[in-house]
């Protein structure tokens, strides 16, 4: 096993769907896999292995934020080998035109964390991105199942609540939209080991209009973004 994955090699997937929430990987591998089984409970973070039209696919449990994503990143493509690594999470709006319960696409993520300051000595703002063949498969899935998808550029920050909301405002300005907490993390970590990444989102709250989904909702959609995430790991 790893340092923070209880799995023997073998027992995880090339291609790995991740979602923040390990409840959430459990509920994915529970509704949408076959023969999933639980190969990881190591501090809560669980993680499945399974088959999606008969191709193995993962499911892994990523915790918030940039440094618990950072961990389980590096784990699964240094220490069992993951090639393909789908992020499915939420996201707060910043987009006047984004409506909760939309799926976005993160073609890029900005960020105000410090780890990839830190990794380019300060010298570099270093721009992580998604992986281009995953995206441009993903947009023909979300295409193929009728699921109109969003593709852009995001934030991944380090503070859920922030102090400077006006950052954000001109985050918008630029094209910027919607914030989470991983995807940068998860793009310089994919890149620098030579594997895919992507991350999927759907809007859970939209942060210039105070607006919020009800648990509910967020399953349904949920659900459609998964089934995107799922087809582009296994094309
Ligand atoms: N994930 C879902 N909503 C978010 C928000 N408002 N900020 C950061 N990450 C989020």
């Amino acid at each position: 096993m790893s340092i923070h994955i209880g799995a023997e090699p073998g027992d995880i997937a090339e291609r790995v769907l991740m979602p923040g929430d390990p409840l959430r990987a459990k509920w994915i591998a529970e509704t949408y896999l076959d023969d999933a089984k639980c190969y990881t409970q190591v501090r809560g973070m669980l993680g499945y292995t399974g088959r999606w039209h008969g191709v193995e696919v993962s499911v892994q449990g990523s915790g918030m934020g940039m440094p618990s994503a950072s961990i389980y990143t590096h784990e699964l493509i240094n220490d069992y080998g993951v090639k393909t690594l789908i992020r499915v999470g939420s996201c707060g709006a910043l987009a006047e035109e984004l409506q909760l319960r939309d799926v976005i696409a993160a073609s890029g993520a900005s960020t105000d964390s410090n780890m990839n300051r830190a990794r380019f000595d300060g010298l570099i703002d270093y721009a992580p991105v998604a992986d281009f063949g995953l995206l441009r498969t993903a947009v023909e899935k979300a295409e193929q199942r009728g699921i109109p998808m969003t593709v852009g550029p995001i934030l991944a920050a380090d503070a859920f609540y922030t102090d400077r909301p006006d950052l954000y405002d001109s985050l918008a300005d630029y094209g910027v939209l919607a914030v989470e907490m991983e995807s940068a993390a998860l793009y310089t970590i994919a890149a620098r080991f030579k594997a895919r990444a992507l991350t999927l989102l759907t809007v859970s709250d939209h942060i210039k209009r105070g607006e919020k989904t009800t648990s509910q909702e967020r399953e349904q959609t949920f659900g459609q973004m998964v089934e995107i995430a799922l087809d582009t790991a296994i094309a």
